[in-house]
């Protein structure tokens, strides 16, 4: 091969987004330079093969999105991905949370060291929490500190589109799992119990709810699998030993609050504000509702032409969405 074709290659499998290929090609037209005696070319371009292969995880985000950007065919209806660009940093946990978090992103780092020794990464969760309380923000955020894409599945929409086949489309979406590392969420998972409890049909719902616990227990693949939950009460007790981890997520004390509120607002001036007092106004709201009236009084703020956020701004906001959480 000359040197252009071998050019040619290498944008072929770049464009395919075949990293493999990619890096095959290169050493080819290594090998290439050598034979024509161009030592120090060859050379160069090994080292930079090597430092390729080392650099692993940020080249895979950027060849990730080409192959799997839209799921295809029969899975187009069961997933919907994106690639978050969230950090775990920019949630506000409890330190219980965070560190059980943090845990599940180092085995998953740690992954092959942990297979070289017979040991298996935390990869199953289940995120049991009231509306509003970071369950989603959760899975796109450790979607996004792997730099995974994220494939939600909506339970919902498996079960009542495709009523009479939904084990065959779930082994679709574990197939995918296999296929295509990323972070499988499960959102509303309490569609299987609530569906049971409601509907005549209960034969179904346990077919579907049997084949989930098995390909639960049966897969193996590389990434991690997160269902969430508002109504754990409903789930049937044999999924929660299923899971690596089951991490409850509760509404957040005053301390929380105040971080909450403090971390959304670090862009605008709150010189001389009693945190205290705008934190225990909020309590009984989830961290979604208590950003929202962070985001409310800045808005005020800013519209009225003013720099400063005060108490009282802040006060009222935040009784604003308790009024509206309360009639809702
Ligand atoms: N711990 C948190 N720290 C900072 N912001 C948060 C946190 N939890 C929630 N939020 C804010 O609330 C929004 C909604 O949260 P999220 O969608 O993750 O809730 P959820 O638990 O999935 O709720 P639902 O059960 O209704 O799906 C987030 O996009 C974010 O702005
Ligand atoms: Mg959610």
């Amino acid at each position: 091969m000359t040197t252009a074709r071998h050019i040619i290659a290498l944008l072929k499998s770049h464009i395919a987004g075949d990293e493999d290929r990619f890096l095959a090609t290169a050493m080819q037209l290594a090998a290439h330079e050598a034979r024509q005696g161009h030592g120090k070319v060859a050379t160069e371009l090994r080292d930079l093969i090597d430092a390729a292969k080392s650099k692993d995880a940020a080249i895979e985000r950027k060849v990730a999105p080409v192959p799997m950007a839209q799921p295809k065919g029969e899975l187009a209806g069961l997933l919907a991905v994106r690639y978050p660009d969230l950090r775990l940093s920019e949630m506000v946990l409890p330190e219980t949370i965070s560190s059980r978090l943090q845990r599940v992103l180092l085995e998953q780092r740690q992954q092959e060291n942990l297979r070289s020794h017979g040991l298996r990464p935390r990869r199953k969760l289940l995120l049991i929490g009231p509306p509003g309380a970071g369950k989603t923000m959760t899975a796109a955020s450790l979607a996004g500190e792997l730099r995974l894409p994220l494939f939600t599945v909506v339970l919902d929409g498996l079960i009542t589109k495709f009523m009479g086949d939904t084990a065959g489309k779930l082994r679709l979406v574990f197939d995918a799992m296999n296929a295509t590392r990323g972070v499988y969420f499960f959102d509303e998972f309490d569609a299987i119990g609530a569906k049971r409890a409601e509907r005549n049909d209960v034969g179904e719902i346990r077919r579907v709810l049997n084949s989930f616990l098995q390909f639960l227990e049966q897969d193996d693949s590389q990434g991690l699998i997160i269902a969430a939950t508002n109504h754990p009460e409903l789930l049937d007790k044999a999924l929660f030993r299923r899971f690596d981890d089951v991490v409850g997520y509760a509404l957040p004390d005053a301390d929380l609050v105040q971080r909450i509120l403090k971390a959304r607002l670090t862009a605008f001036d709150t010189r001389g504000l009693a945190w205290d007092e705008a934190a225990e106004a909020a309590v009984g709201l989830s961290p979604a509702e208590v950003v929202r009236s962070a985001e409310n009084a800045a808005k005020s703020v800013v519209l009225a032409g003013r720099k400063r956020v005060t108490l009282a701004e802040l006060k009222d906001a935040i009784a604003e969405r308790r009024e509206a959480t309360l009639s809702s």
